[in-house]
Order: structure tokens, then C-alpha cells, then sequence
């Protein structure tokens, strides 16, 4: 009988928007654990800053004393408090001792990363962390074990919830960036301190995290190019719907090989225009969405809700159960997988295609000294198209895919022509043949 069996003992550290969630699964359904898991699942304690906000947790398991939590008789601490400290040394403390570790922490695991899973190979203890990455979509465990023994060439997506919901709003209904802001915090989607998000910093670490199971290589935050979408302003989406395209914050880690030969890794994060006819450009709201190429498998897409309470408890409790069931048979999941350990390229070596739009002075010559300069840098231009005449005259240009460290050349040289009034906007284009 299940029910007999010794029960694996949990510790949650955390119970906001997620933490909540997974508390009242885990004390509603224990039944279901315990079939699925091989052994009942029995919640230890619940550790929070403020005990008397959470009349929704028995009161014999609510403690503010995460430590001691961590350090009593525990076999699995589920960590859903977020930021560096205190969450890195309780995991460390945890993994230490040989218990095994479920987080949806991704800016701790795009940092100390490598520190954490040292610590549970030490240790032989198991560390999960599907819910850190793209909320409710399974993802990390396909990058992390079903595609395993295929070469992944790039993975590029909306993996920041409360950002897509801002460009959303911006794009569909012409919203405030401010006011949708607020209902993405509301709604449980924005970090603890919502500039995580508008600043990229939240894209960028799950960024890391992905180019590092993608690739097996260490790659850290800091690695990660990124820019948020504070700087995108209404002419920035008005620009876009007149091309017939939509602004989305992309995350985007490719493999790239040089004419040598040579492989190395880019991984960064920034808003983008993308035709309104790709795939991306209908993901809507806090949803995410993320294409993998892999050499043998081709192209696969994983979409679904990418933040959110609810949605996000289904990937800490999918964890939780698979490390149960290791516990259960006394295995273990997936140790990191390092050993390719490909350099970082910089952005600047990093080939992109911009949207430039320019205002300009009503004069003969004006398309000519752009072109020259564009030229100089060689970088080949796709289109250009001049909308309007005498004071609002404009140019907009696109052009082929170059190194991103000879775009931004091109643009500061155009921003000092005599010709050239003001460079309106610069955003890259990706989602079309180049
Ligand atoms: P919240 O801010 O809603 O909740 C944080 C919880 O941690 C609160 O219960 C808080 O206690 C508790 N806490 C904070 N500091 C301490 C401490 N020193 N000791 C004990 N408890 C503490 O965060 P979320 O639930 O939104 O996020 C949790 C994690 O999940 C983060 O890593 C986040 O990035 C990640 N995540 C969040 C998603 C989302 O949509 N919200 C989606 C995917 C991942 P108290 O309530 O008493 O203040
Ligand atoms: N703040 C994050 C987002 C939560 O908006 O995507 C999910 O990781």
C-alpha cells in the first residue's frame, strides 16, 4: 500500500502567487501525489516573511524561520521566494545535506547555476527547475533530456509573460505602457520588482538557462546581450503596423560557426520587429512562445501560458513529482551538462538586421549620403522607403543581415549627417529570410 509507505517529507520556502498555488494543489489532491508519485507527499513547513498575510496555510506550518525549515527532516525543499539571497545558500544548505531541490528561481540559476548543480552531484541530490523558464510550457525537460542526443542549433522566443503582455496591449488597443504595466503586476505576472522585466533582466537570465542546456556550454547572465522595452514608445509600434509587423522581446541563442569552422555561442535579449504573418507575432497577452531548430529534429515549437500562479504550478509540481519518484526508486534526474563549454560571443559579433527610421532633411542628395554610408560599413540595405515630403519628410530603412558592431557604426555615422535632422528609431528585424 502506497499509503504505508515512509512519506517524502517537503519543505516550501515561499507562498505568493506561486508558492499559493502549490500548497493548495498539494493539500487538496494527496491522493493523486501519492498514486503518482510511488509514496505519499507530506508538506513539512511553509516559510514566509509575514505569517499572519497567509490565513490560507495551516498555522502549525508556517514558519519565518527558513533555515531551521531547510535543516530539519526534509527530503525535498521546493524553493518559490525568488532573488539571490536568501535563496541561494537554503538551496545550498539543502543540497549540502543531500536534499533535493525543486525552484522556479531563474535569476539564482542564471548566476550560481554551476554552484547548484556542483553542489547536488556532490551530494547525489537532485536539483529541478522546469518553472524557471516559460512558466507552465515543458521545456527545459525536452532541452534537458528528450533532446539530449540531437545538436540544437538556436532557440529564439517570448519567454518574458508581463513584457508580451505589455506589447500586446500597446499593439492591439494602443494602451499606456505604464497603465498595462500595473494590471501585468496585478494579475501575478511581473516580478517582485517589475524593472526585472521591462529591463530584459528576466528575459536574459532564462536566456542563459536555455543557452546553457541548448548548448552545454556555461553560459551566465552577464553573457546574455540585453535591452528591455522601457525605450518603446507608441511611434515605435506605429512604425511597425505600417510594415505590416509587431514589436515582441525576444530571446534568441544560436550556435554559430564561423568560415573557419569555429563554433561559438550568442545568447541576448531585445525587442524586435517580426512580420504580423510569423507565428510569434500572435502570441498574445502573458502567453510564450519558443521555436527550437535541432539538426535532427528540424523545427519545434512550444507555446503556452509563461507566467501566472496557476500555470506556473504545474511545472513546480511536474518537478516535484518526478523528483519524488527518484527518491521513491533511489535514482537521480540529469546532472548539468557542461562539456562543450563554446566561447560567448560578444553582440557586436553577432549577426542581426535593423529597422532604421530616419527623419531628414527635404533636400536633393539626402538618399544618396545615406546609402554611402551604409556602403562605407559594408552593410547591404533590403528596402528603403521615404514617406512624406518637405518637414516631415522621412526614410525608413532595412537592411541585410550584418554584424551588429557595423549596424551600430552605420547608425551613429548616419545620426552626424548634415542631411539627417534626428535617427527616429533603430529596432532589429528578425522572422524573415534575410
Ligand atoms: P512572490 O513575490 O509572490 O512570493 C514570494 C514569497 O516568498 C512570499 O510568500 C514571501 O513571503 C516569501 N519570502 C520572501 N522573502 C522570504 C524570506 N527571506 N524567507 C521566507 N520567505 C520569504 O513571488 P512569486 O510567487 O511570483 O515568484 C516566486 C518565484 O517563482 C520567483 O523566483 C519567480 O521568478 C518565479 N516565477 C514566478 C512566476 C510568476 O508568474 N509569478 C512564473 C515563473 C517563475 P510573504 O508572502 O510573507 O511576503
Ligand atoms: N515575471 C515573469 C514573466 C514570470 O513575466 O514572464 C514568469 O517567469
Amino acid at each position: 500500500m502506497i499509503e504505508d509507505r515512509e512519506p517524502i517529507r517537503v519543505a516550501l520556502l515561499g507562498c505568493g502567487t506561486v508558492g499559493t498555488e502549490v500548497v493548495s494543489l498539494l493539500q487538496g489532491r494527496p491522493g493523486e501525489f501519492a498514486a503518482r508519485t510511488g509514496a505519499p507527499l507530506q508538506v513539512t513547513g511553509v516559510a514566509v516573511r509575514r505569517p499572519h498575510k497567509h490565513p490560507e496555510v495551516p498555522e502549525h506550518l508556517l514558519t519565518t524561520d527558513a533555515a531551521a525549515l531547510v535543516n530539519g527532516d526534509v527530503d525535498v525543499v521546493v524553493e518559490l521566494i525568488g532573488g539571490i539571497e536568501p535563496a541561494r545558500s537554503l538551496l545550498l544548505q539543502a543540497l549540502r545535506a543531500g536534499k533535493s531541490v525543486v525552484t522556479a528561481n531563474k535569476a539564482l540559476l542564471a548566476e550560481y547555476g554551476s554552484e547548484l548543480y556542483a553542489a547536488a552531484d556532490a551530494a547525489g541530490a537532485d536539483i529541478y527547475f522546469e518553472a524557471s523558464v516559460a512558466g507552465a510550457i515543458p521545456l527545459l525537460r525536452p532541452l534537458r533530456e528528450s533532446l539530449a542526443g540531437d545538436r540544437i542549433s538556436r532557440v529564439m522566443g517570448i519567454v518574458n509573460g508581463t513584457t508580451n503582455y505589455i506589447l500586446s496591449a500597446m499593439d492591439s488597443s494602443g494602451a499606456s505602457y505604464a497603465e498595462t504595466l500595473e494590471e501585468a503586476g496585478q494579475l501575478g505576472y511581473a516580478e517582485a520588482d517589475p524593472t526585472a522585466d521591462v529591463d530584459g533582466f528576466d528575459a536574459a537570465a532564462k536566456a542563459a538557462i536555455l543557452a546553457s542546456l541548448s548548448f552545454h556550454t556555461r553560459v551566465t547572465a552577464t553573457d546574455v546581450h540585453r535591452e528591455g522595452i522601457s525605450g518603446i514608445g507608441a511611434g515605435d509600434i506605429a512604425a511597425a503596423k505600417s510594415l505590416d509587423r509587431t514589436v515582441k522581446l525576444l530571446s534568441i541563442c544560436e550556435r554559430v560557426v564561423d568560415d573557419e569552422g569555429n563554433e561559438s555561442v550568442s545568447a541576448r535579449v531585445h525587442p524586435a520587429m517580426i512580420p504580423r504573418s510569423h507565428p510569434l507575432a500572435g502570441v498574445g497577452g502573458a502567453f510564450n512562445a519558443v521555436f527550437v531548430e535541432a539538426e535532427s529534429a528540424g523545427q519545434l515549437m512550444f507555446y503556452g501560458q509563461g507566467a501566472g500562479g496557476v500555470p506556473t504550478s504545474s511545472a513546480v509540481l511536474g518537478d516535484l513529482v518526478a523528483v519524488a519518484r527518484n527518491l521513491v526508486v533511489a535514482g537521480k534526474g540529469p546532472r548539468e551538462s557542461a562539456h562543450a563549454q563554446l566561447p560567448v560571443r560578444s553582440m557586436g559579433a553577432t549577426p542581426t538586421r535593423y529597422h532604421i527610421s530616419l527623419d531628414v532633411a527635404d533636400k536633393p542628395g539626402v538618399l544618396s549620403q545615406v546609402a554611402a554610408t551604409f556602403n562605407e560599413h559594408d552593410v547591404s540595405i533590403a528596402a528603403v522607403r521615404q514617406q512624406g515630403r518637405g518637414p516631415d519628410a522621412s526614410l525608413v530603412v532595412i537592411t541585410h543581415t550584418a554584424l551588429d558592431s557595423a549596424l551600430q557604426a552605420t547608425v551613429d555615422e548616419i545620426a552626424r549627417l548634415s542631411a539627417v535632422n534626428e535617427v527616429v528609431s533603430v529596432m532589429r528585424v528578425e522572422g524573415e529570410q534575410s
